[in-house]
């Protein structure tokens, strides 16, 4: 040991210790002490395997094994003492170790390295994320689900170009965030699968020659296998990169759901009440009930895709294996999961208060021509017209009913024969709203009979 002020754990070599600057600069302990259940979950597996192989002997084993049980204890009863000079939560560990068990405590990095370490540190919280991100998307989907069966019947206006489109269902418009979100829940469990290797034992980067059992160091972790290519193990962290876009995609959902709730509670188009629980007032005009939530959601989603880019920036220029710039994957990914749960959470409370207005929407539906491709339709059908000669008629007639100011269904038959002589009196069926959505039956169309056999659908896979 040396008998300067070097480090004491790797500072054999180093006749001085480091610069205050440089002791910023390189610890991590500040952050990556959320790392240290896991840290001492992978020591444990680390020290067993160790002991199993002979490697260390088993008193040796044993004496290490009980000596981590106490620091979880003391991390876990917030008594640990963490220290910026040993840099980060592997030595901080470690020399807590040893301050408890006296030498064995030496023996827990034969094989080992923190390369391999802290990457399966890393991946195992990460694992933990994907795991608790897909049950926290299946809650709001429940929260959609049951918008979606409420409604399943209530017509509103379709948009394209946020301008009235066609009518559509408040059922059909929540299953397709219902969609959305299911394809993050695959993405998530797809991302967990493929992550799903042990870095450990890989050592440094280039494995070792202690006879160490990788598949059982795996095993013991939960991990399907070991990573096949200790190079690959230590520098590779695509882990953390797919649940970074796995959660910005799902970010990217909350942040269009956000947008439409901001849209739809205001006065002007008061489609739904979003509950005082997830609203604010203004302190100076009393009327005002803020979209808050909503509004902090879509922008706290842009911390997401920052942390999403940055670790890619982080990740794009290092050669292989191990650079220090990779301490810098964590704080990113730690404050991405932070906000997405708050986000999760916060949708599924809004979506589950929320109540939509059957009315406002309904009269809506109409607003803006919604029902001229119903109209247009009618035509080809019953007058035998070719589409595109039903589109000029129908866009004639959405003319007349600019200039009358008012809507298709106002016009007259008389008004109407003015642009097409047969059109008779059967056409203002499909002019209504009801009649246009229920004529949409078409495989995942907005027809509530096709809206409820997709909630079937989406309950039974998701066995609710
Ligand atoms: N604190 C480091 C990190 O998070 C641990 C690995 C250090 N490895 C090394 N070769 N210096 O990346």
């Amino acid at each position: 040991m040396s008998d300067n002020n070097s480090n004491k754990m790797w500072g054999g070599r180093f006749a001085d210790g480091p610069d205050t600057i440089m002791q910023a600069i390189n610890a991590s302990i500040g952050f990556d002490q959320r790392l240290a259940k896991q840290d001492i979950e992978v020591s444990l597996a680390h020290v067993a395997m160790l002991g199993a192989q002979s490697i260390i002997s088993p008193s040796d084993a044993n004496a290490i094994k009980d000596g981590l049980g106490s620091i979880l204890s003391e991390i876990e009863a917030g008594k640990f003492e963490f220290s910026e000079a040993l840099e980060d939560i592997h030595m901080n560990i470690e020399a807590r170790l040893k301050d408890i068990i006296g030498d064995p405590a030496g023996r827990l990095h034969t094989a080992r390295s923190r390369n391999d370490q802290v990457a399966t540190d890393f991946r195992l919280w990460v694992r933990d994320q994907l795991d608790a991100a897909q049950l926290a998307v299946k809650v709001l989907i429940e929260a959609l689900l049951s918008q979606a069966e409420a409604g399943a019947d209530w017509v509103m206006p379709g948009f394209t170009h946020l301008q009235s489109a066609q009518p559509v269902t408040w059922g059909h418009h929540m299953m397709a965030y219902v969609e959305m979100f299911g394809r993050d829940l695959d993405r998530l469990g797809d991302a967990r699968q493929r992550m799903n290797q042990s870095p450990l034992g890989a050592a440094a980067l280039a494995g070792t020659s202690f006879p160490v059992d990788r598949a059982m160091t795996a095993k013991a972790l939960g991990f399907d296998a070991p990573c096949a290519n200790s190079l690959d193990a230590v520098s590779d962290r695509d882990f953390a990169l797919e649940f970074l876009s796995a959660a910005s995609i799902c970010a990217m959902h909350l942040s269009r759901l956000s947008e439409e709730l901001v849209i739809w509670s205001s006065a002007q188009f008061r489609f739904v009440n979003i509950s005082d629980r997830f609203s604010t007032g203004s302190s100076i005009m009393p009327q005002k009930k803020n979209p808050d939530a909503a509004e902090l959601i879509r922008a706290k989603i842009g911390r997401i895709f920052g942390a999403n880019v940055g670790l890619m920036i982080v990740m794009k220029g290092l050669p292989l294996t191990y650079s220090k710039d990779m301490q810098e994957d964590k704080e990113q990914v730690f404050d991405a999961a932070d906000n997405l749960f708050l986000a999760l959470a916060a949708m599924s409370g809004m979506v589950s208060d929320m109540q939509a207005i059957p009315e406002n929407l309904k009269a809506s539906a109409g607003c803006g021509f919604a029902t001229a491709t119903d109209l247009a339709d009618w035509l080809v059908r019953e007058q035998n017209m070719a589409f595109r000669d039903a589109h000029h008629v129908t866009g004639a007639l959405v003319a007349l009913a600019e200039k009358k100011s008012c809507d298709l269904q106002d016009l007259s038959l008389d008004d109407m024969k003015t642009v097409h002589p047969d059109i008779d009196e059967s056409v203002y069926l499909v002019l209504g709203v009801e009649n246009s959505v229920a004529s949409r039956q078409s495989y995942g169309g907005t027809a509530p009979a096709q809206v409820r056999l997709q909630i079937v659908r989406w309950k039974e896979k998701l066995k609710l």
